[in-house]
């Protein structure tokens, strides 16, 4: 997968890509080429492909005697800032009051096939023979610095992961203001910028814009990747559609504050960057220190969104995602939390548990309020020990009588937080992050813990290991509820680092946790949640195989969200309730129906109060479960296609998810408003069908795949004013599910 010629130019290749670089005339890394794969080639042929000097008036020469060199018109694998480049570049670093122009130059390499999956820190791993990593040394002689730049390439995959280790090899300290993770340079600016955006109730909506000369960005500086941005972003081709056109993709393994950015030159061409937001952040490298940077991933695709939107799902469940998850079926959640808020005890739960499993649910997730004395979202966080006053005979009786009905058990924790009405508060008000200010903002009734802080970390984690222990627990719900503010950690301020550490640190301190749960309870499954999907990103997905992503279990809104998220994740990747109608965030009445119908996609749980469901009801929710572990496998880990759009602005959404040798499909298509009149027949093509099979359709009808893939599946007959007997959806909010099946 990788070869070098010359020792200058160094190509990463498998079957669906190449991605070339290669020592520049001034000894720094420039950047030549990333798409479809060019296969095996010769120094001979990529001389063609050099850049060529630029002539243009104005251009700043590298030095007197480069001849007209500039770095201003080069592609570059690691820029910086301040010689002849005037973009922004990915690594800042000051000492005392002087800013370092930094100079990089090539000083070797090192390759190895060893990518190994370490709790201590979020990165994609491979098996073996899976990847292969070159590591490329450059050094800052006049300002003794080391860098290593490292690119890794997966079998059966468009991925390049890139990250990068910075030493300090002189004897002060340095100040390292900005230290991004992944940089790509395209030598054109025809393409959108896409990215995953919105708020609470409404994450990872997909938003695009053209690019123009000038910067767009998103980002965020919340201390988590937050709900209003997602580190997963692409750029697509103008001209690239939903299954054609080349569009690149790229996302950080990494859940705090980052930033991702496009920014066109006067040539029209792009520089593309991903890492940890600058704002707020910078680190002291005492002598002989180093920072990691975290791995941040590119993909590439010229098959349009659907082929990136497999890339990164492929790449997420395959190289990041622990692998056993793949093999172990996820459970069928029953959540209490829309069923009962803080309003229960156990005798409630018990009932609640019961009839779930009835309903053939297998894991009773026990949501927020079992500990401390919290009955409303004021107090007890930060104190892990369960409330007498509601399981009277301890959480460990419960835990045996959800076990002996044959259910796992899950448990809601907010390990990250603590409420002013706490024991942790009173014991520990050095443990909050805030800065000695008087006033200090306050979310959700709590602040925040100063997980940089690695006594907190640990005393949390000794908490949480009582409970897990007593439960013999099989899942915990991880959440999330509040931004940070003031960042201020006392533990920095005693151990002489400077507070912009603080994020960078803090998510560390988070990862360390998961770390300490997952070595002593390898086998439980962590779900993460933060107020909803305040906190998707791949490095969660690192820990935990699936994510809570969105507050709002309304099955209308649950379109455009579980879209965008399509869009940067697998399915696998995010757990969906159905909840009550109306719905509680949106106070909208949808049938059971088609909540069910969204819900399919992904690993399935339920939020409502099932005793209050009729016979009717519990009915259809026992033949959906049926479904749904016949079809288990597929509806997590199969091959995901959007049929329509990805974007939130048509009325219609269907999708698709097939096996791996396409014999096997489950399609949904949603329609949110009725229309008036409707044509009496209208078809939802599957351009990326199977055309050599035939497919029964709901074990009814047989259809080849040309037909579906030139003329079309039949989309539900709508009600047309009068033909009540015939129609198959009417009203608005319809769904509906098709299932195809090869004939043998
Ligand atoms: C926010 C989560 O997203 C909800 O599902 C629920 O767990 C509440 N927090 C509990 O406080």
């Amino acid at each position: 997968m990788i070869e070098i010629l010359n020792e200058k130019i160094f190509h990463l290749y498998n079957e669906k890509i190449s991605y070339i670089f290669y020592i520049m005339e001034n000894q720094q890394l420039g950047h030549l080429y990333y798409g479809g794969s060019l296969g095996a080639i010769t120094a001979h042929d990529l001389a063609y492909f050099l850049e060529r000097e630029n002539k243009s008036a104005g251009t700043v020469k590298f030095s007197p005697d480069s001849g007209l060199f500039t770095l201003a018109d080069r592609s570059q694998e690691y820029p910086v800032y301040g010689t002849s480049d005037f973009k922004e570049g990915a690594l800042d670093i000051q000492v005392a009051d002087e800013l370092w122009y930094l100079d990089f130059q090539y000083a070797g390499y090192e390759q190895t096939a060893v990518k190994e999956r370490s709790l201590g820190r979020p990165a994609s791993y491979a098996y073996s023979g899976e990847a292969e990593t070159l590591i490329i040394h450059m050094t800052d002689a006049d300002h003794q610095l080391a860098l290593e730049l490292s690119f890794s390439i997966f079998a059966d995959s468009s991925a390049i992961a890139k990250s990068q280790v910075l030493r300090n090899k002189g004897d002060r300290d340095i100040q390292l203001n900005k230290m991004l993770s992944g940089v790509l340079e395209l030598p054109s600016a025809d393409y959108e910028f896409i990215h995953l955006s919105g708020a609470w109730l409404k994450e990872r909506h997909v938003k695009r814009r053209s690019l123009e000369q000038g910067t767009v960005s998103i980002g965020s500086l919340k201390g988590a990747s937050g709900h209003q941005h997602n580190p997963f972003t692409a750029l697509a081709h103008k001209q690239a559609t939903l299954n054609d056109g080349q569009v690149y993709g790229t996302n950080l393994i990494y859940s705090g504050n980052f930033l991702a950015q496009a920014e066109v030159d006067e040539w029209q061409r792009t520089r593309f960057m991903v890492g940890i937001h600058p704002t707020h952040f910078s680190w002291q490298l005492e002598p002989e220190e180093i920072f990691q940077t975290p791995e941040a991933v590119l993909f590439y695709s010229d098959r349009g969104l659907n082929g990136l939107a497999n890339e990164a799902a492929r790449f997420t469940e395959q190289y990041v995602i622990d692998r056993k998850w793949a093999e172990k079926p996820r459970p069928i959640v029953f959540n209490n939390w829309e069923a009962t808020y803080f309003e229960f005890d156990q005798e409630k739960l018990v009932t609640l548990a019961e009839e779930g499993q009835a309903l053939g649910m297998e894991c009773f997730v026990l949501d927020d309020g079992w500990f401390g004395q919290r009955d409303d979202d004021r107090s007890s966080l930060g104190d892990w020990f369960v409330d007498t006053r509601k399981f009277p005979n301890g959480i460990k009786a419960f835990a045996e009588q959800i076990h002996q009905m044959g259910l796992q058990l899950g448990i809601w924790f907010e390990p990250e937080m603590i409420s002013p009405d706490s024991h942790l508060y009173e014991k520990h008000p050095e443990w909050v992050v805030r800065h000695p200010y008087e006033r200090a903002a306050f979310g959700r009734g709590q602040y925040v813990l100063d997980f940089s802080n690695p006594e907190v970390v640990e005393a949390i984690y000794a908490q949480m290991k009582t409970i897990i222990e007593e439960t013999q627990l099989e899942y915990i719900k991880w959440d999330m509820n509040r931004n940070i503010t003031e960042a201020y950690s006392t533990y920095l301020k005693t151990t002489g680092r400077p507070q912009t550490e603080f994020f960078h640190r803090y998510i560390l301190g988070v990862y360390h946790l998961y770390e300490r749960i997952l070595t002593d309870f390898p086998d439980i499954l962590i779900e993460g949640c933060a107020g909803g999907g305040g906190r998707y990103d791949l490095g969660i997905l690192f820990y935990s195989p699936q994510i809570w992503p969105s507050d709002d279990s309304d099955a209308v809104e649950r379109l455009a969200i579980q879209s965008g998220t399509l869009l940067g994740y697998p399915l696998s990747s995010f757990s969906n309730h159905v909840s009550t109608s109306p719905n509680h965030q949106m106070d909208r009445y949808t049938s059971l129906k088609m909540r069910q119908e969204v819900c399919l996609f992904g690993p399935l749980g339920y939020e409502l109060d099932v005793t209050q469901l009729k016979d009717t009801e519990k009915q259809a929710i026992q033949a959906n479960i049926q479904f749904y572990k016949q079809h288990r496998s597929l509806l997590t880990h199969g091959t995901f296609f959007q049929l329509l759009s990805v974007e939130d602005t048509t009325n219609e959404v269907a999708w698709g998810v097939c096996n791996q040798d396409k014999s096997e499909w489950l399609i949904g298509f949603y329609r949110k408003l009725a229309q008036a009149n409707p044509a009496n027949i209208e078809y939802l093509k599957i351009p990326m069908i199977d055309q050599t099979k035939t497919y029964w359709i709901n074990q009814t009808e047989q259809v080849t795949g040309s037909m579906l893939k030139e003329i079309g599946l039949k989309k539900p007959y709508q009600f047309n004013g009068v033909n009540h007997e015939q129609m198959h959806v009417s009203g608005d909010f319809q769904s509906t599910i098709y299932h195809l099946k090869e004939v043998r």
